[in-house]
């Protein structure tokens, strides 16, 4: 390998380091849960994963896994239209549509592969996407591979800002197609998009509506069903993508749902479904078994939903001021990086590991710890974490 490069790249993450934003991977021994065994850490409280329904170590989710295991093998071994398809995966898309509540759905190995495969397939040059300013990296990559393949145009609105999208939406009114794209929770805010003034919007510019369900599928409404539930709009939104790898199972996968031209015309030509193997049918069974997990034990969104608002309604009463929501994505805003980074190393020393975020994730001064909370925590541990805060807090004099 050339010097030059292999010296470039040492240079560049010596800065990293310097800079304060090397990320050290933390290595887990068990599987996701509410408290897991850190190497060299050992037992600690998990207050930073997706694993929102605790699905990730069900029984019926592994035992799934297994059995698929023994009745597939252990892959594909091709792409989908050629010889890559099993059963379980139509039972898979049958399963994630029902739940969404569109007539059908497609998955791929990632919800990355599901956003990217939407405006780069759907659209043309005479089309437009138009973007959520805070949309997640998948949707912000999802438009521009857009724009350098099919050469549709792009736009950002500022962020849940419906007087912005709708200038751009005038503006965009001769374009053949606008698809319009909103994360359904936010990740970094924990908040929720304002989808009914969106879909009103969407329908009086005749735009599509795709919404990424990712940290709200098993997570918002009554059922878990997501954003379009929670509002009561489920069946009004054109297309919803959502992962697999985080309420339903934590292992990975993604998938588009909408209508059966949408997920059709995405079987005939999106890129990453055409050249790449689909999910392992060991993941895709896991998958399926927590999406009916969840259709037939509503009672863990409600679990989930409790646990949330118990961990916000304490850190507010030690004299934190989280973000302001109701989902269980709850920010701890602490200004500069370096802070948050103090934070979340003081917190893992003494058992619970929430991870700190700085800029470029978010903007410059609003550095954040975020927790998330899970279904499968117990007031014991809820209430250990919140011991550790109140003393970290005090110790760096932040209440
Ligand atoms: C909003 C959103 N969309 C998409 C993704 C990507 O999901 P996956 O891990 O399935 O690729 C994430 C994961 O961080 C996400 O938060």
């Amino acid at each position: 390998m050339s010097h030059g490069f292999e010296h470039r790249l040492e240079a560049e993450l010596e800065q990293f380091v310097r800079d304060g934003v090397y990320k050290r991977l933390n290595y887990l021994d068990s599987p996701q849960a509410a408290r897991v065994r850190m190497e060299g850490r050992g037992d600690v409280i998990i207050l930073s994963s997706n694993n929102y329904l605790g699905l990730s170590n069900q029984p019926e989710v592994v035992a799934a896994g297994k059995a698929a295991l023994d009745r597939w093998g252990a892959g594909t071994a091709s792409v989908r239209f050629i010889c890559g398809t099993f059963t379980v995966h139509r039972a898979l898309e049958a399963a994630c549509a029902r739940l969404v509540g569109t007539g059908a759905s497609l998955s791929f190995v990632s919800a990355w592969n599901a956003n990217e495969a939407v405006p780069a397939t759907l659209l043309g040059e005479s089309d437009i996407v138009i973007s959520d300013q805070l949309n997640h990296a998948s949707i912000i990559d999802a438009a521009r591979l857009a724009k350098a393949i099919v050469k549709c145009q792009t736009a950002v609105y500022r962020h849940a800002d419906l007087g912005d999208l709708e200038a751009k939406l005038t503006a965009a009114r001769d374009r053949r197609t606008r698809l319009v794209i909103t994360d359904g929770v936010f990740s970094m805010e924990g908040s929720i998009a304002p989808l009914p003034d969106l879909v009103e919007l969407c329908r009086r510019h005749d735009a599509v509506l795709m919404v990424d369900d990712s940290h709200a599928t098993g997570v918002l409404g009554e059922h878990g069903r997501g954003t379009a539930e929670h509002f009561g709009l489920v069946g009004e939104v054109d297309i919803i993508t959502s992962t697999l790898g985080k309420a339903l199972g934590g292992a990975a996968g993604g998938f588009v749902a909408g209508s059966a031209a949408v997920c059709d015309y995405l079987t005939q030509r999106a890129r990453p479904q055409l050249f790449s193997n689909a999910l392992p049918p060991t993941v895709a069974a896991s998958a399926l078994a927590s999406v009916e997990y969840l259709e037939t034990h509503p009672e863990r969104v409600q679990t989930l939903n409790a646990n949330a608002r118990y961990f916000r309604e304490r850190l507010i009463e030690l004299g934190f001021h989280p973000l302001p929501g109701e989902t269980p994505i709850i920010p701890v805003i602490l200004g500069e990086t370096a802070a948050a980074i103090r934070m979340s190393d003081r917190l893992l020393a003494q058992g619970v590991f929430v991870t700190g975020f700085g800029f470029p994730v978010v903007p410059q001064g609003q550095a954040r710890v975020r927790c998330q909370i899970s279904a499968a925590h117990t007031r014991d541990d809820l209430d250990e974490a919140l011991a550790a805060f109140k003393k970290v807090g005090r110790e760096l004099s932040l209440i």
